[in-house]
């Protein structure tokens, strides 16, 4: 199958990623949902809605300290990197994330759509401002605005709109001809819409993940595999080469 996906990718102008958690399980990042994932061990509700933080926004702030604690000791991987290829080859490449972990942008993707936020960035719903912040471990929990007030994550919780970014994301998927989804679930809810809506508009569909999920069915090519293997191949770069010019 991965000749006929080289096929596509190659014939079209608008190719579309969409990744989620898998992506970056290569790194040693866990996913939300597979083995060892983090809502096997925390519940979102305690910790990933606007609810939980006005509970207890010290509780919130430790799990999101420890997350980007562990992420400031990973790399990109090969299929982050494959991506920044495919970027660099299509000048109609789109990017779409569900991840928040910015290693995206640390691979040195271009503008990924981050329809779920950037965990690297604070966020305060008091006076308005936002601001980047790699501090791991943060000095003080919770961390506070200037304004004096608590700040955020800068991330989208469940129950909570996804912003201008969405409007965006939805345009790339209706003008896509190819739409690669890499590395989710498709169980969460607006983004899993995204494939279906690509879909009814004429794109291939081409999944990578080595579990099966809903959208599986409904792919044109579902490629069982871990997104650092598949997509070096699918792009045509050699996971050795593209470490040097990484
Ligand atoms: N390569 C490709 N896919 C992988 C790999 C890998 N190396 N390892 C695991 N996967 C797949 C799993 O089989 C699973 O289908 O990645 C998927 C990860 O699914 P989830 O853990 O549900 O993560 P995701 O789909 O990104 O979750 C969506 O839910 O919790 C919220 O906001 C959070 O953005 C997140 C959203």
């Amino acid at each position: 199958m991965i000749p006929t996906c080289r096929q596509w990718i190659g014939a079209a102008s608008s190719v579309v990623a969409l990744t989620g958690a898998g992506i970056s399980a290569e790194s040693g990042v866990p996913t939300f949902r597979g083995q060892g994932g983090l809502w096997k061990n925390f519940k979102p509700e305690d910790l990933a809605t606007p609810e939980a933080f006005a509970r207890d926004p010290r509780l919130v702030w430790e799990w999101y300290d420890w997350r980007r604690t562990l992420l400031a000791q990973v790399e990109p991987n090969s299929g982050h990197r494959a991506l920044v290829q495919l970027e660099a080859a299509k000048p109609g490449f789109t990017l779409i994330t569900q991840n928040v972990d910015g290693l995206h942008d640390r691979a040195g993707s271009r503008r990924p759509l981050k329809l779920h936020g950037d965990i690297w960035r604070l966020e305060c719903r008091q006076c308005g401002r936002d601001w980047p912040d790699r501090r791991a471990p943060l000095p003080k929990l919770p961390p506070r605005c200037g304004c004096g007030a608590i700040a955020r994550p800068g991330v989208v919780w469940f129950g909570e709109p996804l912003g201008e970014v969405w409007a965006e994301a939805e345009h790339a998927a209706r003008t896509a001809e190819v739409f690669l989804i890499v590395g989710t679930s498709s169980l969460v809810y607006p983004a899993a819409s995204l494939a279906p809506i690509a879909k009814a508009a004429g794109a291939r569909l081409i999944e990578i993940n080595p579990e099966g999920t809903p959208l599986s069915a409904h792919a044109d090519a579902s490629l069982r595999g871990l997104a650092g293997e598949v997509l070096p191949d699918l792009v045509n770069v050699s996971r050795r080469d593209e470490s040097l010019d990484g």
